[in-house]
């Protein structure tokens, strides 16, 4: 893995940047994409920038069971309102969170990442270590599936939710499977709270118990993190 230490979250967004760019200048044509609060900096550089994407194809992480694409907590509205605006992709995959038949839902997402194999996927990390919403114990070889949220990722879910009881209990999630296939991997994390998952991920044993440790095994993965989330690695 390669590691860069930034100050805070605008200059991981820099970073995150220069690998997007990067890859978009050496051909990269599909790319995987993440929510959350973790990308947005790097989003936003790249809505400032003049990067074109209309070429491209992008392939979202995740997103919530139950919620209809244009609500404003799901990962779609998300990606509309942080990136796709500003910057729309010639296509875009994300799970449809209201599928009538999740299992017919996680096969055909399969199908969509096989069709389009993701040059260069950005992810965050939970404090427990998920990468997508696979969590702590997840099977490494299962691809798309239907994850129950822990109760930890609900609750930290919940400050962008009414209450904790609206924050939705399941999502469809690319799984570890899925996400070694990429070509090149980012993960970024910044703050005190993610301190704990980046040390295992980096430093820990490789153990389904901290999702993130299998990217030990990619050959392709920086890591961008802000001073606190970098401050228990020895
Ligand atoms: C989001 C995703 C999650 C988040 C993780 C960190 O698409 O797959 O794994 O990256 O929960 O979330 P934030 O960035 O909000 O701390």
């Amino acid at each position: 893995m390669k590691v860069i230490v930034v100050k805070d979250q605008a200059a991981g967004g820099k970073e995150g940047f220069k690998v997007f760019k990067n890859a978009l200048d050496n051909g990269a044509k599909v790319f995987g994409l993440a929510t959350g609060s973790t990308p947005v900096t790097t989003y936003q550089e790249i809505v400032n920038s003049d990067l074109d994407f209309s070429n491209c194809t992008s392939v979202n992480l995740d997103e919530y069971v139950g919620i209809a694409p244009d609500n404003d907590q799901s990962y779609k509205y998300f990606m509309q309102s942080h990136l796709f605006n500003e910057k729309p992709f010639k296509q875009s995959f994300l799970p449809n969170g209201l599928a009538a038949d999740p299992a017919e839902e996680v096969k055909r997402y399969d199908k969509v990442i096989d069709e389009h194999p993701i040059d260069l996927q950005i992810l965050g990390i939970g404090r427990n270590g998920h990468i997508g919403f696979n969590e702590p114990g997840t099977d490494r070889n299962v691809t798309t599936h239907v994850v129950d949220l822990t109760p930890s990722t609900i609750e930290a879910n919940a400050r962008f939710f009414a209450s904790e009881n609206d924050v939705p209990k399941q999502a469809f999630s690319m799984g570890l499977a899925s996400i070694m296939k990429s070509k090149h991997l980012i993960l970024e994390a910044f703050g005190e709270n993610k301190a704990d998952a980046v040390k295992g991920m980096i430093e820990g044993p490789d153990t389904p118990d901290l999702p993130a440790s299998i990217l030990q095994n990619h050959p392709d993965v920086t890591v961008i993190i802000d001073e606190a989330a970098a401050s228990k690695l020895s």
